[in-house]
C-alpha cells in the first residue's frame, strides 16, 4: 500500500485504505479482455467521475429503482429499525454517496456506520459530509473491493452487526456468485446479525430497458467511462469514440445486460498486449439481475439466510428485505 493506511478525516470520521491497488486491477482487466466474450467487471465503473455519473443516473426519470427504494426507507424506517435493533454496527458495502442510509439513521441510531467503497476520493468526501450532518455518528470508512473482501473490517466497535446492502447491488452478481457472496457475508455477522438489502424486481421489459437507456444519455456515458477509468489504471489506449452503449433485458436469464459495442475493426493496446476488436463485437460490462419475491427467497435460503420481513411498493417495482441467519 503506497499511502497512509489509516487517517482521522474529522472528529467523528476515520478512514482505512484497503484498496487492492493498481497491479491487481491490471491482471484482472487483461484476463477479462482475453475471454471469448470480452468482459469488464462493473466495479471499474466507479472512479470519481463514474460515481458522479451514477448519482446522476439515480435522478433520471427513467431510473425508477432509487426513487422507489428511497420511498420504502422513508415510509418504513421505524419498522426496519426494529429488525436491526438498537446500537447496531451498520456496514454498507458499495456505499457510494451514502445517500440512502441518511433516511434510516435517525430511526436506527447505530453505534457505528461503516461505509465501504472502491472509489477512494469519493468515499472520503462522502464520509466527511455525512459526519458533518450527523455529528453524533461514528463513521469508519473503509476503501476496499468488497467483492474480494473475506472478513469483516477490523477494529469495529462491539455490537450487533447489520449489513446494509441497498440499491440492488447484489444484482451485479450471477446467482451463484451472489450466493457465495452472501455466505461470505454471514461470517461477518456473528450469531445475531442481519442484512437489510434492496433488490430490484422482475417487470416489463419496456420499463427495465428504459431504465438503462435514459434519454439524456447519462447511462451511456457511465458505461463508456469504464474505458477512461481503465486507461488511467492500466495505461491502455481505449478511445470511447470507437464504442457505443448497449443495454437490453435478457428475459430468459432475468437480467439487464450492458455492453460496449465496437463501432469498427480496431486494436487497443494494454501494457504489452494488443487486444483486437471487430466491428459489432462487444465488451460485456454489467449484469443487473432482477428477482421475484420467490426467486430471491430461494437464493437467500440456499445461502443460509431466511427472509424475516419484506417491504414492497404498491406497484411491486422494488423490494427491501431483512435477512437473518437460518
Ligand atoms: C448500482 C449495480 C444496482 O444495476 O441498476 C445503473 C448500476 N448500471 N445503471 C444497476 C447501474 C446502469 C446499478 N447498480
Amino acid at each position: 500500500m503506497s499511502e497512509l493506511a489509516t487517517a482521522l478525516l474529522s472528529e467523528n470520521v476515520n478512514f482505512k485504505n484497503e484498496h487492492p491497488g493498481k497491479n491487481n486491477s491490471f491482471i484482472e482487466i487483461l484476463a477479462g479482455l482475453h475471454q471469448k466474450q470480452k468482459t469488464i467487471n462493473p466495479k471499474y465503473f466507479y472512479d470519481t467521475r463514474g460515481s458522479e455519473l451514477f448519482e446522476r443516473i439515480t435522478t433520471s426519470p427513467e431510473y425508477y429503482p432509487t426513487r422507489v427504494e428511497r420511498a420504502l426507507y422513508t415510509q418504513h424506517a421505524n419498522t426496519m429499525a426494529e429488525y436491526c435493533g438498537e446500537n447496531c454496527v451498520l456496514i454498507e458495502p458499495g456505499s457510494g454517496s451514502s445517500e440512502k442510509v441518511r433516511l434510516l439513521l435517525e430511526s436506527l441510531k447505530p453505534a457505528a456506520y461503516v461505509p465501504m467503497d472502491i472509489a477512494k476520493d469519493f468515499l472520503q468526501h462522502s464520509a466527511i459530509k455525512l459526519g458533518k450532518e450527523f455529528s453524533w455518528l461514528n463513521v469508519h470508512a473503509v476503501c476496499a473491493d468488497f467483492g474480494n473482501y473475506d472478513e469483516a473490517p477490523k477494529g469495529l466497535p462491539e455490537g450487533k452487526r447489520v449489513i446494509f446492502y441497498p440499491g440492488s447491488t447484489l444484482g451485479n452478481m450471477t446467482p451463484d456468485v451472489a450466493k457465495q457472496f452472501l455466505r461470505n457475508l454471514s461470517t461477518w455477522l456473528g450469531h445475531d446479525g442481519g442484512i437489510l438489502i434492496g433488490i430490484d424486481l422482475h417487470k416489463s421489459t419496456e420499463t427495465l430497458t428504459a431504465a438503462y437507456n435514459d434519454q439524456e444519455g447519462i447511462t451511456a456515458e457511465f458505461n463508456l467511462n469504464a474505458l477512461n477509468h481503465i486507461n488511467t489504471l492500466t495505461n491502455s489506449n481505449f478511445n470511447v469514440n470507437n464504442f457505443s452503449h448497449q443495454a437490453f433485458y435478457n428475459v430468459e436469464l432475468q437480467r439487464i445486460e450492458m455492453h460496449l459495442e465496437s463501432n469498427c475493426d480496431h486494436i487497443v493496446r494494454l501494457g504489452e498486449s494488443a487486444i483486437a476488436f471487430s466491428e459489432g463485437e462487444t465488451i460485456h460490462t454489467e449484469n443487473s439481475y432482477k428477482y421475484t419475491q420467490e426467486s430471491f427467497q430461494a437464493l437467500v435460503e440456499d445461502a443460509g439466510f431466511s427472509v424475516r420481513q419484506s417491504w414492497l411498493d404498491d406497484q411491486q417495482l422494488f423490494s427491501v428485505h431483512y435477512l437473518d441467519l437460518l
